[in-house]
């Protein structure tokens, strides 16, 4: 297996349990630059590429189109231009569930009434779109996944990380940015790489195409997390400030639940809600941190360990 990731997010942190693993190569490079992706698809047996490449910030000054273009929706034409010169068949892809805008709770994945909010959704429907016309045009069987909300080992942003990384600079009090009462399914990374898998195998025949919803089948609303997130880090009970409660900033998504019944249709059973979810994810982004500032990981004081070595750098 060969990764390739310019680690413009990506981690060697959460590269490392596959480092030295017979079989696996990691490329540090951009999927835009045409000798990085030789050097990653220089073998000639590539059974299928899985593009989770991406850039999710579309919030104030990391809110960037030409750069959503670019890493969303360019990286997934690079990829395609590539497969078709090589004949690769197979094709998974990261979409989002982004791509409904505001209309997700009334979404099924046969009807899609998509309307995207953000430059990154944009990016990924464009990318959805060119897929579907290199599966006609090049016969490359795609499996699209439009993800609701990661979190977990692997994941570098989003809400559950800025809880945390605020609470290790403030443990006094927590200062939420947005809405409290937007609610979101979480998925834990696990049970989306599960589904992932389990359809890619299962699902050969049919449709060259097969677009899934993928999100957790229970729902919590901002504050809910911000009270999780702190009871987790042994701060239960310290005020929980919402610094606005205005609609949504641009490009956000106020709520979001998604129709998961053809996933589960193939077997796929959510193992994590979406509390269990974030109650994980709370320990495993504390011990990236811990990591990254060379601090303790050990279990029970990983909090203390992080909080006094963030605050004195
Ligand atoms: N995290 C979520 O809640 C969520 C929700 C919906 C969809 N997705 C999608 O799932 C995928 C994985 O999500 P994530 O949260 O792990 O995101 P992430 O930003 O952590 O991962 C994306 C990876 O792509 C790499 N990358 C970006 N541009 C690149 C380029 N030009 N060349 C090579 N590598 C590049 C980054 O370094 C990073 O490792 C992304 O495509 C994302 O858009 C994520």
């Amino acid at each position: 297996m060969t990764c390739i990731d310019n680690l413009s997010r990506g981690t060697r942190y959460h590269l490392a349990p596959h480092m030295g693993v017979s079989g696996f190569r990691f490329i540090e490079g951009d999927v835009l630059d045409p000798s990085a992706l030789a050097h990653a698809f220089r073998s000639s047996d590539i059974e299928a590429v899985f593009h989770f490449a991406g850039r999710s910030a579309i919030h104030g000054i990391a809110a960037s189109p030409p750069a959503d273009l670019q890493d969303t929706f360019c990286t997934t034409f690079a990829l395609l231009m590539k497969m078709r010169e090589q004949r690769i068949q197979n094709l998974v892809f990261a979409s989002s569930a982004a791509v409904y805008g505001n209309d997700s709770s009334t979404a099924t994945d046969a009807r899609l009434p998509v309307r995207p909010v953000s430059m990154y959704a944009a990016a990924k429907l464009a990318s959805e779109a060119f897929i579907s016309a290199f599966a006609t045009s090049a016969g490359i069987r795609s499996w699209i996944f439009r993800l609701a909300n990661l979190v977990g080992p692997g994941v570098t942003q989003g809400i559950l990380h800025d809880f945390v990384d605020r609470l290790l600079l403030d443990p006094t009090r927590l200062r939420v940015l947005g809405h409290r009462s937007s609610r979101r399914p979480y998925l834990h990374v696990a049970d989306a790489l599960d589904a992932i898998m389990l359809a890619y195998l299962s699902t050969r025949d049919g449709e060259l195409v097969k677009a899934f919803n993928l999100g957790a089948k229970t729902m919590l609303d901002v504050a809910q997390v911000a009270e999780i997130v702190a009871a987790e880090m042994g701060l239960a009970g310290i005020p929980i400030e919402f610094a606005q409660d205005a609609p949504a900033a641009t490009g956000d998504i106020r709520s979001l639940s998604c129709d998961v019944s053809r996933i589960e249709s193939l077997g796929w059973q959510c193992h994590r809600s979406s509390e269990e979810a974030i109650r994980a994810a709370v320990h495993e982004h504390l011990a990236w941190r811990c990591d990254t500032i060379g601090a303790s990981a050990a279990p029970g004081d990983s909090f203390a360990a992080v909080t006094s070595a963030t605050r004195t750098k």
